[in-house]
């Protein structure tokens, strides 16, 4: 098979056409259905109970790799309507501190989960209550803030769905979360983060599952409309992902509908999230959805259509309704730059200066000390890599209710998929890449690539970090104070 890769030369490619290196050049903005008043309104009163667990429930792992899980399974699922209300208790029954940051919700910032930023941290044997209504309907996960490379590598991470944007019901959904576990041969944990991951793309994980399951299969309706949420909640594996056997539409970025196009191939670098539409085949045929960005395209999960027909009508392409981000002001917006870069030090430079598959790189980087350096840096400013016990100062001060324009610089010869909390963005521009106009949380810059995003600004302590959570860790992350 071919990979697409070569064919689109890596881009996620879409139909809207935008000069590769054209800046500040705002596309139209999408014409998506109004969703009705929220009807919501119900209490989900629940208990995450983050414990250790025996390592059978990831394949090829040994019973001693143990798993850290909320209540007992991978990827436990919350499902709830716009409108609607969490009051999670956070029953801490593991070794060590942790907490939940809602990824992509936009919360009272006493709710997003960041110790000693937002929240205390919650100590072995403690408990917190997250209580929050969420303001936008789509696909988002939770997870720990908390030694991430560690804990979210052990399993720690939810899905959360809020449900009410579809004008028009699916079929069915199916729900793919990817994730990679770090197992050596005989099932135990290898490091999560190592010196020479940290220092260039990340570790990575050697067996690699989807829903926790490695070739995940399972069937759908035959000819059916039905939606596919795929959620990267890998630390690090970059997706390319694509379709085969079936018509396949996005129609959400990190939860937030856009106008739908026709999926070739979208790139999603950790924690971000894609919505499609999926017309299935006839009954006893199959679709794959597969992972190109490696050399090999891997094959991700297997859907196999069975059962009466659902539709007989041509496929048309169902726009969920509009986010209900505020959408920045353009033209009164203040523009702000931050540049993602390598740490001055021995490590950062071998980092900086390698080519991503060096093996000279790999020995240099390996003869280094763990974590005596910070690798990375945001506008030369590292994050201290104790943690976030000493909070350094802000990247930015910025203004409640104020449009702000972004320019992120990627330096480096890596993609950072870069995360800012509390707020809904719009991405405007990309220097290299040709994507259209869409709403995220989260937004993979490529390597030496300017992005530019849009949004208004929320009242809060706000971080703002490269999702790799081996950069995220070593330097690449920072906080906002939006007063
Ligand atoms: Cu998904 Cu700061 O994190
Ligand atoms: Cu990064």
């Amino acid at each position: 098979m071919p990979t697409r890769r070569a064919v689109l030369g890596g881009l996620g490619a879409v139909g809207t056409s935008v000069l590769a290196g054209s800046l500040s050049v705002p596309r139209a903005a999408p014409i998506l259905p109004q969703a009705p008043q929220a009807s919501g309104g119900t209490l989900h009163e629940l208990e995450l109970v983050a414990d250790e667990h025996s390592g059978t429930r990831v394949p090829r792992a040994a019973e001693d790799a143990k798993l850290w899980l909320y209540n007992g399974e991978l990827f436990h699922t919350l499902r709830i309507k716009r409108g609607d209300t969490i009051r999670a208790h956070l029953r801490n029954r593991l070794p060590e501190h942790t907490a939940i940051h809602w990824h992509g919700i936009r919360v009272p910032v006493e709710m997003d989960g960041v110790q000693y930023v937002t929240q205390p941290p919650v100590e072995p044997g403690e408990d917190f209550t997250y209580e929050f209504t969420p303001p936008d309907t789509g696909t988002f996960f939770f997870h720990s803030h908390c030694n991430s490379a560690e804990q979210i590598g052990r399993g720690l991470a939810g899905v959360l769905i809020v449900e009410g944007d579809e004008p028009e019901p699916f079929h069915a959904e199916h729900v793919l979360a990817l994730k990679d576990w770090r197992l050596d041969e005989a099932g135990h944990w290898l490091p999560f983060s190592t010196n020479e991951g940290a220092g260039r793309a990340g570790t990575f994980g050697t067996v690699r599952t989807v829903n926790g399951v490695e070739a995940y299969a399972a069937t759908t309706p035959a000819s059916a409309d039905i939606r596919v949420r795929v959620l990267n909640l890998d630390p690090t594996r970059m997706i390319d992902l694509g379709v085969e056997g079936a018509e396949a539409f996005v129609i959400a970025t990190d939860g937030n509908a856009v106008e739908p196009f026709p999926l070739h191939t979208w790139r999603m670098g950790t924690a971000m999230r894609v919505d499609l539409h999926v017309r299935t085949p006839k009954a006893g045929q199959d679709f794959r959805l597969y992972n190109y960005f490696s050399p090999e395209p891997f094959l991700l999960a297997r859907l196999t259509a069975e059962g009466p027909e659902q539709t007989q009508t041509r496929v048309v392409p169902r726009p969920l309704y509009a986010s209900h981000a505020p959408k920045a002001d353009i033209s009164s917006a203040e523009r702000k730059t931050f540049r993602f870069s390598a740490a001055a030090g021995a490590a950062a430079s071998i980092a900086a200066e390698f080519p991503p598959d060096d093996p000279l790189a790999r020995q240099l980087l390996d003869s280094l000390c763990a974590g005596n350096t910070g690798l990375w840096a945001i506008n030369k400013a590292q994050w201290p890599t104790n943690g976030h016990r000493e909070l350094p100062p802000p990247l930015a001060l910025l203004e409640d209710g104020r449009s702000y324009v972004f320019e992120l610089v990627n330096g480096t010869p890596h993609p950072h998929p870069i995360h800012l909390h509390g707020q809904t963005f719009e991405v405007l521009s990309a220097s290299r890449q040709d994507l259209p106009r869409f709403q995220a949380d989260t937004i993979l810059v490529q390597p030496r690539e300017r992005v530019e995003i849009a949004f208004v600004a929320a009242r809060g302590s706000w971080m703002f970090h490269c999702h790799i959570l081996e950069h995220q860790e070593n330097g690449m992350m920072g906080w906002l104070r939006v007063s």
